[in-house]
C-alpha cells in the first residue's frame, strides 16, 4: 500500500545572485508577486493539495521567512485598535499552524542534494515526499501537485515535473532522458538525468522544472554521490542513482504555467500575470495611470 504524501521540503538557503540587488538583505522567496511574497503563494498553493508538514532549508539571512509564518503581535493589536479585523483574519488565513512548518539550516552551500539531505531527519522513513524549489512559480500549483500525487499513487514511481526547453537553454537545467523517443505530452518513464549539460551532451528538451515526489531512498543515493557540477552536491546526480533502483516518471506541463522568479525576468513576468488577472487592480492601472493590459496569449 503507498503511503500518502504528507511532506514537502522547500530547500530556501540558495543566495538569491540573480535578483541582485532587490536580494541582497531580504530573501528571494520574500520579493513579492502581487502582495504576496512568492513562498506565500507557494506554500499556500502546495497546503491547498493536501501537503500538511513543511521542512524549509533555510540559510543565513532568512529568518525573516519564519517572522513572515509568525503572529505579528504589535500589528495585530494595531489593527484591533483601529477596526480593521477583516485584515487580522487575512493575516491568520496565511499563517502556517502551529508546528506545520520545521526549519533547519543548511550550514554550508554544498548545492541542492545536500540540501535536501538536511531535512532527512523529518521526513518518516519509507515514505515519498515532496520537494518543492520556489524559484519556480506554477500558477496552477494545487492542481500540477494533485497530478503529481495521483500519478505517484497509481504507479508507485518517482515524479518530476517537467518543461520543454530550447536547445541554447540546457546549460540552466537539470536535463532527462526519456525511456522512448516516440513524441511524448503524457507522463513518460524516464532513464537518466544529467544536470546543465551543453546542447550536444544533453539526453533530450525536457528540463528539469522544480518540483518532484522522491521516495525516501534519496537520502541513499545523495551519500554515494561525488561532487558534481559546479562542485556541487547535486539532486540530478543522486536522481540518476535512484532511476537506476526505481522506476521514475517525468510529468511534462505547460509552459505558460510557470515563471522562474529566481529571475528578475521571471518575477517581473509573473507580477504582470498576476495583474491580467486580478480584474480590480488592472483596471485601477488603466484608470489612474492609463496602462491598457490585455490577458497574455
Ligand atoms: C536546480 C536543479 C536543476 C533544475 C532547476 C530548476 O538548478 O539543480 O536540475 O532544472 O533547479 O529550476 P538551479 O536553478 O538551482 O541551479
Amino acid at each position: 500500500m503507498i503511503k500518502k504524501i504528507t511532506h514537502a521540503v522547500f530547500p530556501i538557503a540558495g543566495l538569491g545572485t540573480r535578483c541582485l540587488p532587490a536580494s541582497k538583505n531580504i530573501p528571494k522567496e520574500m520579493l513579492c508577486i502581487g502582495n504576496k511574497p512568492l513562498i506565500q503563494h507557494i506554500f499556500e498553493n502546495v497546503r491547498k493539495a493536501g501537503i500538511e508538514q513543511f521542512i524549509f532549508v533555510t540559510g543565513r539571512n532568512k529568518t525573516i521567512i519564519e517572522d513572515h509564518f509568525d503572529h505579528a503581535f504589535e500589528l495585530e493589536n494595531h489593527l484591533e485598535k483601529n477596526s480593521k479585523n477583516h485584515l487580522i483574519s487575512d493575516l491568520h488565513d496565511m499563517m502556517a499552524q502551529t508546528g506545520q512548518i520545521v526549519y533547519t539550516r543548511q550550514q554550508r552551500p554544498l548545492g541542492l542534494g545536500h540540501a535536501i539531505a538536511c531535512a532527512r531527519q523529518w521526513i518518516p522513513q519509507d515514505s515519498a515526499f515532496l520537494v518543492v524549489l520556489p524559484d519556480m512559480y506554477f500558477t496552477h500549483e494545487t492542481a500540477l501537485i494533485r497530478d503529481m500525487i495521483n500519478l505517484h499513487q497509481t504507479s508507485g514511481h518517482n515524479i518530476i515535473t517537467v518543461k520543454k526547453i530550447l536547445p541554447s537553454e540546457s546549460e540552466k537545467y537539470g536535463i532527462v532522458k526519456p525511456h522512448t523517443t516516440d513524441s511524448i505530452d503524457k507522463p513518460f518513464s524516464i532513464t537518466q538525468a544529467v544536470e546543465k549539460p551543453p546542447f550536444d551532451k544533453a539526453p533530450s528538451l525536457f528540463a528539469i522544472s522544480g518540483r518532484y515526489i522522491l521516495s525516501t531512498d534519496i537520502f541513499n543515493c545523495i551519500d554515494k554521490i561525488p561532487q558534481g557540477h559546479a562542485g556541487e552536491i547535486q539532486l540530478t546526480d543522486a536522481l540518476n542513482e535512484l532511476i537506476s533502483i526505481q522506476g521514475t516518471y517525468a510529468l511534462p506541463h505547460d509552459n505558460k504555467q510557470l515563471f522562474d522568479c529566481g529571475s528578475i525576468e521571471g518575477l517581473m513576468a509573473a507580477n504582470v500575470n498576476w495583474i491580467y488577472n486580478n480584474e480590480t487592480i488592472s483596471q485601477s492601472l488603466k484608470n489612474e495611470y492609463g496602462f491598457s493590459l490585455t490577458q497574455k496569449s
